[in-house]
This record gives structure tokens, C-alpha cells and sequence, in this order.
């Protein structure tokens, strides 16, 4: 049997999870209320995003963070109000090399589109827009949440040739996202209590109506253009085309990172480049999809970028190939972004252009650097590799109160009048417009420390101890870098003798082994294989893939069956299991002993 990398959970235990943990610990899938961001708390950051309205700018890139109902709505809670769905293609039984993650530094990864099969993704979807329907009502959040959390967006992600997004599957995929009501009805009855009440509620079935249409590397020029009319005369939707940072060509791309940022370790092959849309042919493509959705009375957008191709140099991650991202691809991204407006006079929706041709953004966007992305009218801003850092989904409420409190400092009530002050201030430092002052300053060595080599060496810290089943430094790292939420910690019971006073657990279903807590645990040793892995199906528990243990519902208790060699266990597991604090599933959500 073939082992799927990730067993999503049913929205019967997601909502169940949602309302024991909050009772039993005030958190939702472990993000605490202190991380959770309130729209009213604030300037109105709202956006524009393709004629429809976000309460906030920002949101997860298509990636990891947005591939699983739970870290949807985690990104929800921090802030996020632009959803950018995980890629979804016709390839959805890609076997992929493991660990896929390497966030050590400034950011590489292996893994480019959904690990889920094509209806499952779709059932995700449509799991996490009920969620953040059911909760943006629930009285409980209101002191968090604030009393209307705002309107948010999913924009779907496709890719990656045309003959895979007109099959069938995926042609499916897209309609059912355009009209969910089949998927709502299907789910309605799953809705457990404290919301039983949701189950009677009129769910918009509409959940996208845009795409962002990701292109690979050597996505030919043709095949993009095909595309991109294929959804918008079959599917009708607005579409926005991510570009790549190859679009810059291979000399200033070498010249930008080992030049003036000092990344000589990095091996870019000319070959990549000359694969991948030459800038001409971007023009030339920008310009037709831009009459092309006019005629049709259609949005057409930009995003830049994806990640930056380069050999894979480092002995972490298997692969000859990997694909970069942060700090570097940042000052790629922006250097991009000013010749696109040089080459488009007017035509882009950035700086002081009202502009024609919205601009969303993902490249290296951090707390220190979102308002300056926001400030040139980028909208959306996702953000991926700084989600992976320590923190996780928790780092998002920073970055949003960062931004809120410049902007209040700066006297603007709103982004328009923050894009307004950004202009002034480029001017008046004697730049041509905003987009020039931040490329510019992205470029000098006085100001662009935080982009440089040395300015992102420095290496999560470690100590000299070798990871155990039981105790550790309990950094709590393994929860906040997991994008799937797949890590959570219990105390340890009072009468228990064993190290440490918090305890951590594996929910091996949604762990994928991307090895993203290996990096930032600072003990020496692999968390997720460690750590207790806690299986809550059968079928996967049996298949053995790594050793663990099946909790089930057992006369009104948790109880726990373990793989061979594990046995020794299962009395402590017991015990901190039905403790107060214990599993975050609900009983009635497990199978039977
Ligand atoms: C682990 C990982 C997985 C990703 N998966 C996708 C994907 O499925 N589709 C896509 O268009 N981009 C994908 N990306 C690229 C991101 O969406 C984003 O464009 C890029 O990482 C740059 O943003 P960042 O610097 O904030 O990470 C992925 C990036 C990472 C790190
Ligand atoms: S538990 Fe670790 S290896 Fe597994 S998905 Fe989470 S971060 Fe990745
Ligand atoms: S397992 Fe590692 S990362 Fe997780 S809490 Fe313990 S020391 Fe920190």
C-alpha cells in the first residue's frame, strides 16, 4: 500500500478540536488568543484585490501554509485575509523527496504543488471556508477576534501546463471551488457541537472566483498565455500570473546575489534561464492578457515572484535541483518589480500609478519590511519562508501591528493615504518614486544588511543534547515551525517521573517528514521521529511507515495501542492523555478499542 504523506482530518474533529481546546486550554490548533489579530484594532487596512474587498493585505503564500483546513484558519486567526491556496495540479500522487524544507538560513525548498489528492485539496478548501464562517460568528473569539473579523478572499493556485488544468479533474476542481453548494451540503451534517446551530447556515457557496496561475520554470511563454484565456473564458475567473525571478536573465540575477549580496555559495545554471520567459516576451505577454482580459470583461494581474531555481549545493535535501526564497529573493523580486514599471509606464498598479495591472507580492516579506511592501501598493503580500521560522502563523499579528502602528505614527488612517505618505518620502529623499528608493535602498550596502549573506547566516541555536522520547529544552520551536500544526505539547502530570515539564506529541496524519523541525530543534536528533507519534487511523497506524501509537475512544477514556517495541508507553501516554489538559481530539472523534 502506498502511504498518502498527509490524512486530513475530518471537519467533525477539526471543529471538535476547535472547541475542547479552547475550553480545556484557551487556544485554537495551538495558536494562543495573544497571536490572534483584530481587524479593529488598528488603521483600516483593507484592500482592493481584484474588485473584491480584504479586510487585511497580507496572507500565506501558496505553499505549505495553505494546503490544510487547520493552517488556513491559523493564518485566519493571525491576520491573514488574502488566501493563497496551495498550488493544486493534475499531478496529485508526486513523490516527493524528503526532508523538502530547508529554512536553516534564508530558504530553499523541493516541494512545489498540493500533497493531497485533487478532491481532497478541494474538500480542504471548502472545510477551512465554513470554518472561518462558523468562527467569525462565535461569541467565544469575539474578544480576540474583535466583533467582525472582516471580509477575506481565497484566490485559488493552478498549475502547471495546460493540458493538466483543462483535464477533467482539475476543470472540476476549479467549478467546485466557483460553486461549492454540493461540497456545503455534503459536510453540513459533520457540524458538531458547541455549533450545531451552523448547521442551518447559509454558507456563500461561491468560494473563488480568482486564480493565481503558477508558472514553473520552463513554463513556455505560449503554454502561459493559453492558460491564463483558458480560465478566464472557461472558468470566467480573474486571473494573476506568478513570474519568476529568472524574468531579470542570468546576469543581473548573478550579479544581485553574489555581487552586491554576497551569496557566492549559491550555483545558478544558465540553463534554468534560458528555459524560462525571457523579459521581452514578458512584456510582450503582460500586454496581450492585459487586452485580452479587457475584451473579455475580466481582471488580469501580476504576482511577483516564485522562488529562484539554483543547484542544489547543500547536503540537507535530496534533489539536484532546489528553489530559493527570503531575504535574497526579495531584493530579486523588487529589483524585477522596478523594471516591469520602467518597461510599463503607467500600467502597473504601484507606487503613485492608479495602474491598470494589479501587483501582488512574495518574496522575503518580514515584520521589518511589510510596510514598505504595502506602502508601494503591492496587494495581496504573501508570505511563506518567515512563517516557517519560530513563531509560525504567530509571527503574522507583528508584522500587521507593525504596520498599523507606522502608518498611525505617520498620520494615515487607511493604505491609500499610507501609499500617499511612502511617495512623499521617497520624493523627498530625492527618488524618482517610491518603488526607485526601496530597489535602491535594497541595493546599498549602507542600508541592505538584513539581505546580505552575512546578514542571514546566523544558525538556529543548538545545544549539546541528544533529543528524547521524553523531556527537552521544550523551546516549543517543533509547534510554531510546523505548518501543518502537526506538533502539540501537554504538561507533564504532577505524579508523572519523567524529565521535563511540558511533554510533546506528533499527530503523525498531518506530519509530511518536510523536516522543518529538524532544522530549528535545538537538541540533536529529528522531533518528528522522536517525539511520540500519535496515529488516530487504523489504517495508517498498521501500514507502520514510523512506529507510533493509535489512540482510540476506550469506555469514555483515551485509550492507546502501540506498535511493536513501543508497549512500554502506553501507561504514561494513558495517563497524560485523559489528564485536564490532555489530547486536543475529541473522544468522540476517535475509533473504538
Ligand atoms: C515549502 C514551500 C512550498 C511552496 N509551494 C508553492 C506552491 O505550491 N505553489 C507556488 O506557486 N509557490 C510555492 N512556493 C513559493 C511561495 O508561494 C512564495 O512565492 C515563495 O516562497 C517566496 O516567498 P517567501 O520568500 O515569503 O517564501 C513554495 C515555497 C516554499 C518555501
Ligand atoms: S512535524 Fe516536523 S517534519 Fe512533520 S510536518 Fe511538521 S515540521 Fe514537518
Ligand atoms: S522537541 Fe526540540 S523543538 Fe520541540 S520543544 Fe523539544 S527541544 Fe524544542
Amino acid at each position: 500500500m502506498t502511504i498518502p504523506p498527509l490524512t486530513p482530518m475530518p471537519l467533525s474533529t477539526l471543529l471538535g478540536r476547535i472547541a475542547d481546546e479552547w475550553t480545556s486550554r484557551s487556544r485554537i490548533f495551538d495558536i494562543p488568543t495573544a497571536r490572534i489579530y483584530d481587524v479593529s484594532s488598528g488603521p483600516d487596512l483593507s484592500v482592493d484585490f481584484m474588485g473584491r474587498t480584504a479586510a487585511t493585505p497580507i496572507g500565506p503564500a501558496a505553499g505549505p501554509h495553505s494546503q490544510l483546513a487547520e493552517n488556513i484558519v491559523l493564518a485566519w486567526l493571525g491576520g491573514s485575509r488574502i488566501i493563497e491556496l496551495k498550488t493544486v495540479q493534475i499531478l496529485d500522487e508526486l513523490e516527493i523527496g524528503r526532508p523538502c524544507i530547508d529554512m536553516e538560513t534564508i530558504g530553499f525548498n523541493i516541494e512545489w504543488s498540493q500533497e493531497l489528492r485533487i478532491s481532497e485539496s478541494l474538500e480542504e478548501y471548502v472545510k477551512a471556508w465554513m470554518i472561518l464562517d462558523i468562527l467569525s460568528g462565535w461569541d467565544e473569539l469575539k474578544p480576540h477576534l474583535g466583533d467582525d473579523p472582516g471580509p477575506h478572499i481565497f484566490d485559488l493556485s493552478v498549475g502547471y501546463d495546460l493540458a493538466g488544468i483543462r483535464s477533467d479533474k482539475v476543470s472540476e476542481f476549479i467549478d467546485g471551488l466557483i460553486d461549492a453548494s454540493a461540497s456545503i451540503e455534503r459536510l453540513r451534517p459533520e457540524i458538531p457541537e458547541p455549533f450545531a446551530a451552523w448547521r442551518e447556515h447559509d454558507f456563500d457557496p461561491h468560494i473563488a472566483d480568482t486564480v493565481t496561475l503558477s508558472t514553473f520554470h520552463g513554463c513556455p511563454p505560449d503554454e502561459i498565455e493559453s492558460i491564463t484565456k483558458h480560465l478566464m473564458t472557461r472558468h470566467g475567473l480573474d486571473v494573476v500570473v506568478k513570474l519568476n525571478p529568472t524574468l531579470l536573465g542570468f546576469e543581473r540575477v548573478h550579479g544581485i546575489l553574489k555581487g552586491t549580496l554576497g551569496y557566492d555559495e549559491l550555483r545558478l545554471r544558465r540553463s534554468d534561464f534560458d528555459a524560462d520567459l525571457q523579459f521581452e516576451r514578458g512584456i510582450e505577454l503582460i500586454g496581450e492578457l492585459r487586452r485580452f482580459a479587457a475584451e473579455q470583461g475580466r481582471r488580469f494581474g501580476i504576482k511577483l515572484t516564485n522562488t529562484m531555481v539554483v543547484e542544489n549545493h547543500r547536503d540537507f535535501m535530496p534533489e539536484d535541483t532546489m528553489y530559493m526564497s527570503g531575504a535574497p529573493l526579495h531584493v530579486l523580486s523588487m529589483t524585477l518589480l522596478d523594471e516591469l514599471d520602467r518597461a510599463l509606464p503607467g500600467v502597473l498598479a504601484v507606487g503613485e500609478n492608479a495602474g491598470e495591472i494589479q501587483v501582488s507580492f512574495s518574496a522575503g516579506i518580514s515584520k521589518d519590511n511589510l510596510g514598505e511592501a504595502v506602502g508601494l501598493g503591492l496587494a495581496p503580500v504573501t508570505i511563506c519562508s518567515d512563517l516557517l521560522k519560530p513563531g509560525g502563523y504567530g509571527r503574522l499579528k507583528p508584522m500587521l501591528t507593525t504596520l498599523g502602528r507606522a502608518m498611525e505614527e505617520a498620520g494615515a488612517g487607511d493604505i491609500a493615504a499610507w501609499r500617499a505618505v511612502r511617495a512623499a518620502e521617497a520624493h523627498a529623499a530625492g527618488a524618482t518614486g517610491p518603488v526607485a528608493a526601496h530597489v535602491a535602498s535594497l541595493h546599498d550596502p549602507d542600508t541592505n544588511g538584513a539581505y546580505t549573506r552575512d546578514g542571514t547566516s546566523k544558525l538556529p541555536r543548538a545545544v549539546d543534547h541528544e533529543l528524547d522520547m521524553w523531556g527537552c529544552v521544550a523551546c516549543n520551536f517543533c509547534v510554531t515551525v510546523c505548518p501543518n500544526d502537526a506538533f502539540f505539547r501537554l504538561p507533564t502530570p504532577e505524579a508523572m517521573a519523567i524529565e521535563g515539564r511540558q511533554q510533546y506529541f506528533v499527530l503523525a496524519e498531518l506530519c509530511n517528514e518536510c523536516g522543518n523541525c529538524l532544522t530549528f530543534c535545538p537538541e540533536i536528533g529529528d522531533p518528528a521521529e522522536v517525539k511520540p507519534r500519535i496515529y488516530t487511523d487504523r489504517s495508517r497506524f498498521e501500514a507502520g511507515d514510523r512506529p507510533g501509537f493509535l489512540v482510540t475512544a476506550d469506555g469514555g477514556r483515551v485509550g492507546v495501542l502501540a506498535a511493536p517495541d513501543l508497549g512500554a508507553e502506553v501507561a504514561r501516554l494513558t495517563s497524560i492523555f485523559n489528564e485536564a489538559e490532555g489530547l486536543p481530539l475529541r473522544l468522540s472523534t476517535l475509533i473504538e478499542s
